[in-house]
């Protein structure tokens, strides 16, 4: 049987040569670095807009306050709105996209960030309840001359992602699992990673990431 996790059936499918598969093996791997070193992933016009759809935008006189944040180490002042989600904050107003937003409800974990230490859903947080706490995104994981850190590595190393959505929010519940727990066993990986779902399936993938980036770190 073929090894699952270097073989693909779209290379069957095009007709790809043993020559011709390893080349999109390589740039799939090109490919899924990208999507974790940015944590950008294209948007459609429709989810770039779901924040402002009827219903989600701003109530009727609410006004923005100033606040200062604790965002990847820096103070980031920002004006919120009441009724604004640390969610939409981090990508509307400070250009954090690599936090994604999918459902907007709290039932997904593609919007996960860890803030001090703990996994939460930034969709489902108003951003003036976050006070001083220290918030770690995505994008805060890279090393001072950009160099990926051990857990994002260990996911390319791994190939973990598929279309990539929801792998922020796999590697943020990962780092906040990991400094608790640094050796856990895959069951508890399993739950650790429980509150992020993966419409790709990708989930024995994203758990041969964990252990690695475990035997690593
Ligand atoms: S976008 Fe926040 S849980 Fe789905
Ligand atoms: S890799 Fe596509 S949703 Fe998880």
């Amino acid at each position: 049987m073929k090894d699952p996790t270097t073989y693909f059936p779209g290379e069957a499918a095009i007709g790809a040569s043993e020559s011709q598969s390893s080349g999109l093996r390589a740039s799939r791997r090109a490919f899924i670095k990208g999507i974790i070193a940015s944590g950008a992933v294209a948007a459609s016009s429709g989810y770039f807009l779901a924040g402002c759809a009827p219903g989600k935008g701003p109530a009727a006189g609410a006004v923005e306050r100033l606040i200062s944040l604790n965002i990847n180490g820096k103070t980031r002042r920002v004006d919120v709105l009441p009724n604004e989600t640390l969610a939409m904050t981090l990508r509307n107003k400070l250009g954090l996209t690599g936090t994604k937003l999918a459902c907007d409800r709290g039932e997904c974990g593609a919007c996960t960030v860890v803030i001090d230490g703990v996994t939460h859903y930034s969709c489902s947080m108003l951003t003036h309840t976050v006070g001083s706490r220290s918030v770690r995104t995505i994008e805060g994981l890279e090393g001072p001359d950009g160099e990926l850190h051990p857990i994002q590595q260990a996911f390319i190393d791994e190939l973990g992602p598929q279309c990539g959505f929801c792998t922020p929010g796999q590697i943020m519940s990962t780092v906040a699992l990991l400094e608790s727990n640094p050796h856990p066993t895959r069951e508890e990986a399993r739950r650790a990673l429980s509150g992020n779902l993966c419409r790709c399936g990708a989930y024995d993938h994203y758990l041969n990431s964990v252990m690695r980036a475990a035997e690593v770190s």
